[in-house]
């Protein structure tokens, strides 16, 4: 098994360069953030409350999410690897992904970070928001709060897998080609 984290800020890509490594390595892609927004279309009660947080621009609460993972790890036991999409956001979301994935006799093989300047960030997720129907697209005011929310939880997730050597930087600018690239090479080095 290979399992990867996709990490970076609100709008460095995740989404967009998941669906290509899905496909070219067969793994089974985990994004919270979907989760999240198929809670709140289907209207649950965790949907339901999530989606207030969510259009702040601020985190739902660790236990909610690690339980949505915990869910889904279970549901795949026959998955050949995961790449994790926004998750995990936090050092606590951390420590129980490292738990549950220990518990399965397997690990994170690889933290690929995408690198993008936060004028990017906003210009990429103001132009997505003219479209996509996401609520916390919308707004600058909440988009800058996605950011700040990650600077002041979700960064320090890099500093957490750093102490173990897995993370690796990538530059998240450039074609979405280019950047596939660079994580495939990545990738490809550690799996062998
Ligand atoms: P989530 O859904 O994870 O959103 P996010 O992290 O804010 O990131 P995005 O999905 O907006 O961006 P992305 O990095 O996937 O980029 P994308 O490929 O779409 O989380 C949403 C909310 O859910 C959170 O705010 C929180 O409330 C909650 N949540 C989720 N997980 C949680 C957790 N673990 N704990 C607590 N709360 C959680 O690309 C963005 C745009 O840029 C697209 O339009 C795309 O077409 C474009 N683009 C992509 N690549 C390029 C490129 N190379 N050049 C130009 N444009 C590009
Ligand atoms: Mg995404």
């Amino acid at each position: 098994m290979f399992n990867i984290i996709l990490f970076g800020p609100p709008g460095s890509g995740k989404g967009t360069q998941s669906e290509k490594l899905i496909a070219a390595y067969g793994l089974k892609h985990l994004s919270t953030g979907d989760l999240l927004r198929s809670e709140i279309a289907r209207q649950t009660p965790l949907g339901l409350e999530a989606k207030s947080i969510m259009d702040r621009g601020q985190l739902v609460p660790d236990e909610v999410v690690v339980g949505m993972i915990s869910s889904a790890l279970e549901a795949n036991p026959q998955a050949k690897g995961f790449l994790f999409d926004g998750f995990p956001r936090t050092v606590a979301q951390s420590e129980a992904l490292d738990k549950l994935l220990s518990l399965k006799n397997t690990a994170i093989g690889v933290v690929l970070a995408l690198q993008v300047t936060e004028e990017e960030l906003v210009a990429r997720l103001l132009n997505r928001g003219l479209t996509s129907g996401r609520s916390d697209d919308t707004n600058e005011s909440v988009i800058r709060a996605r950011i700040k929310e990650y600077q002041d939880k979700t960064t320090v997730v890099a500093d957490y897998y750093s102490q173990f050597d897995k993370v690796v930087n990538v530059k998240g600018e450039g074609t979405v080609d280019e950047i596939f690239s660079a994580l495939c090479s990545e990738i490809d080095k550690r799996m062998s």
